[in-house]
């Protein structure tokens, strides 16, 4: 028996070439491919929390990964309690770290 073998640029499943993109954390240039959210981007980036609580100020960052916990709530372009394990990261978005 042989294996099916196809070649790489005929495969539909295969991804593209990486887009690379840059979100600003805190006024911090943070790159990130195309496709990632903005919790697969700040990974990526060796952060592992971006949030604090209110109470105690334990920090926080995915925990769930799937939006059901709320750990991981960014501000993005302005907008308060966005989900940072849901949104797709866009090339210029502005993500503000936020205390709740
Ligand atoms: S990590 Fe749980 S909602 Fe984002």
């Amino acid at each position: 028996m042989t294996s099916l073998r196809m070649p790489p640029g005929a495969d539909p499943a295969r991804p593209g070439p990486d887009r690379p993109l840059t979100v600003w954390v805190d006024g911090e240039p943070v790159t990130g491919t195309a496709g990632q959210t903005i919790a697969g981007v700040l990974l990526g980036a060796g952060r592992r929390a971006w949030r604090t609580t209110r109470g105690g100020a334990a920090p926080r960052g995915v925990f769930c990964g799937i939006g059901v916990c709320f750990d991981c709530l960014v501000e993005v372009n302005g907008l308060r309690d966005v989900r940072a394990c849901l949104r797709r990261a866009h090339d210029g978005d502005v993500v503000v770290r936020q205390v709740s």
